[in-house]
């Protein structure tokens, strides 16, 4: 059997991938377009594994995307692939419109010719698992309650508004057309291979060269942090045993303001890596605000758990712990993604703050 992943290269992509080849034998096909955010060194442990194949392209290109179905048949599609990055989607909104949204209707529309020329039993155990955000719900104040599944779309980023739209695209491939898809809304991950242009894996880069910590406004902006492990598990959960047509929201029952997590990070660092010049903490830089910048997102997990019996199995204090430790374990792949593309990026967004 085959499964075809989209976006596989990226950071919550590879991460499930790897997890998945370390406990099955099921072969991956893995499209991904390898922008600035997909890394094939994030598969290194799996490149000598035939199970898992790349193939490099679009998911806005049809034929490619009807060829790989026809000719790789999985038995489902986990669509990962998306253009990620807020402050990016600032500053360009256009690929994300590309990708996210074009990109996700293409794919919809090569998924559903594929599905509809399955046999009965095929076709009954096809799945179309759609990986979206916390985001597209919007802001909330202090005292809300976190989302639930049934909260409102109020998007406020480019971002955040191409994911919703492809949440609805995906919705209405399901109501109009009968395919079998099964969207989840994940609150902020973090783990290895994030790229560290995403606030835990830019500290802890920064910080370990000596960089200041750039911490947008006040540093109280809340978000609800979950291991990427942890994300994967969830998905593959929803993937074996959830209920077709539904979402289920995914988060680490673990809200925090970023000037938290930034000082969490510099005490494990102070403790792992200490620095001659003192603790890391005086790095911390406050600078402008990100435009728009939503407060706080706290997710429900309730109905994952209810249903799928899913809940984390790291504490942040667990995961950020494995996580900073990754990053000293692993300075040649930072290296590597920290040239070229990445310090024109950095100039970009933090030269004028
Ligand atoms: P990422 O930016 O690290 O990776 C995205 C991957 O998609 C890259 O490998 C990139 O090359 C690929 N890609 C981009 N455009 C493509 C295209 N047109 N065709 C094919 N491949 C393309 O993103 P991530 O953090 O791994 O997020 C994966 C998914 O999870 C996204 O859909 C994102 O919206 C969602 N999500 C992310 C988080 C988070 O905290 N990172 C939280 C919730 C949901
Ligand atoms: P980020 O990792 O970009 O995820 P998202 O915007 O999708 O939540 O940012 C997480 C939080 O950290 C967000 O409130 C913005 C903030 N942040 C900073 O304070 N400084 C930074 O340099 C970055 C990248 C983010």
């Amino acid at each position: 059997m085959t499964i075809l992943v989209t976006g596989g290269a990226g950071f919550i992509g590879s991460n499930f991938i790897l997890d998945w080849l370390s406990s099955r034998d099921e072969r991956v096909i893995n499209l991904d377009k390898l922008t600035y955010a997909g890394n094939i060194d994030n598969l290194r442990d799996v490149a000598q594994n035939g199970l898992h194949v790349l193939a490099q392209g679009d998911i806005g290109d049809r034929k490619l995307t009807d060829w790989l179905l026809a000719l790789h048949r999985p038995r489902a599609v986990i669509h990962f692939a998306a253009e990620s990055h807020v402050d990016r989607s600032i500053h360009g909104p256009g690929d994300f419109i590309q990708t996210n949204i074009v990109g996700t209707y293409n794919l919809l529309e090569s998924v559903r010719a594929y599905w509809s020329e399955l046999a009965g039993g095929e076709k009954n155990a096809f799945r179309f698992i759609h990986v979206s955000t916390d985001e597209v719900y919007g802001s909330l104040g202090d005292e809300d309650p976190a989302f639930t599944e049934s909260k409102t779309y109020e998007p406020n980023s480019p971002y955040s508004a191409s994911k919703a739209a492809s949440d609805h695209l995906v919705r209405a491939w399901h109501h109009t057309y009968g395919l079998p898809v099964l969207t989840t809304n994940c609150s902020n991950n973090y783990g290895p291979y994030q790229f560290p242009e995403k606030l835990i894996p830019l500290v802890i880069t920064n910080a370990l060269s000596g960089k200041a910590l750039p911490i947008y406004g006040d540093g109280m902006n809340v978000r609800d942090w979950l291991y990427v492990g942890d994300h994967c598990s969830a998905i593959r959960e929803v993937l074996a045993n959830g209920r077709i047509g539904e979402t289920y929201n995914i988060g680490g029952w673990n809200e925090m303001p970023n000037i938290e997590i930034v000082r969490t990070i510099c005490r494990i660092l102070d403790r792992l890596r200490p620095d001659p010049d003192g603790p890391y903490e005086r790095l911390i830089s406050f600078v402008t605000d990100r435009p728009g910048h939503d407060r706080r997102y706290a997710i429900d997990a309730r109905k994952v758990e209810r249903e799928l019996g899913w809940r984390p199995a790291e504490t942040f204090a667990t995961g950020i712990e494995k996580t900073v430790s990754w990053y000293l374990d692993n300075p040649e792949w930072v290296e590597r993604v920290r040239t070229g593309d990445y310090r024109e990026w950095v100039d970009r967004n933090y030269s004028q703050r």
